[in-house]
């Protein structure tokens, strides 16, 4: 199982092919196991390496909240130690958040942006309440309210059971504290529409037609900000469109990387 000590904490990644870097973030609250599809054929030429944030999966949990500036930190301490100056940074949902921090605090190690089914606002004062109940709801109970909570909202009608299965025992697994310094990390991010306006890299944004979590406006709001970034919407898919329509997004992701190298 490949880790590596970041401040003296295991942090766990899985890689797959060669070549071009592509750093992924996962979404709230899988692991890095939840890009089986991508992991599985990864696109011509790129070698992706996917990260279990700090308290998920097997990546040992940090101190105190886990905020995405921290959570960045962790994936360039991550290509350091896999000496990697720089790679291209993306994400699903919470994913795309950690990505979007990273590209604000390592510019110049962003070589391109994959924002997939995420946004760019931030919380709303209600939305950060939600995050803390969600956190305490977690510390007090478990994982099961928040699968039970997430499981309905995931989803497009068209999702294969497989992969509801396969997500809905990734969340269960989880640990809850570890979930609930996340949740309250989202609840504490900025807005990085900004960061997007001033990136000069090639910028993916790909979303789900019936995503509830981060719907089209979001995903639209992205790219208009990026002149230049291309859009994609995925027919018939929710907010996991990864994993709902995995031959639709891995193609999306092999022309778009195909014209960052
Ligand atoms: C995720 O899929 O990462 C979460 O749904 C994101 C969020 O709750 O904002």
């Amino acid at each position: 199982m490949p880790t590596v000590p970041i401040a003296g904490r295991k942090l766990f990644y899985r890689e797959a092919g060669s070549g071009l870097p592509v750093l992924l973030f996962h979404g709230f609250p899988f692991t890095s196991e939840s890009y089986w599809p991508q992991l599985d054929a990864p696109p011509r030429g790129c070698r992706l390496i996917a990260v279990d944030h700090r308290g998920f999966g097997l990546s040992e949990r940090g101190p105190g909240v886990s905020t995405m500036e921290e959570l960045a930190t962790d994936g360039a301490a991550l290509l350091d130690a896999l000496k990697l100056p720089s790679a291209v940074i993306g994400g699903v949902s919470m994913g795309g958040y950690v990505s979007l921090a990273f590209a604000k605090k390592f510019p110049n190690r962003t070589k391109a942006l994959l924002l997939l089914d995420t946004q760019a606002s931030a919380d709303d004062e209600a939305g950060r309440a939600r995050r803390e109940a969600s956190a305490k709801d977690a510390e007090a109970h478990g994982m099961a309210p928040i699968a039970e909570a997430m499981m309905p909202r995931l989803f497009g009608p068209e999702a294969p059971a497989q992969a509801k299965e396969r997500i809905e025992a990734m969340m269960r697994a989880n640990d809850p504290q570890g979930t609930a310094a996340a949740s309250r990390g989202m609840g504490a991010r900025e807005d990085t529409l900004d960061v997007l306006r001033k990136f000069p890299g090639h910028v993916l944004v790909l979303v789900g037609e019936k995503d509830v979590i981060t719907p089209v406006e979001k995903a639209k709001a992205m790219a208009e900000a990026c002149p230049g970034a291309t859009l994609e919407v995925v027919e018939g898919a929710g907010h996991l469109a990864h994993l709902e329509k995995p031959e639709r997004v891995n193609k999306a992701l092999g022309e778009f990387l195909a014209k960052v190298k």
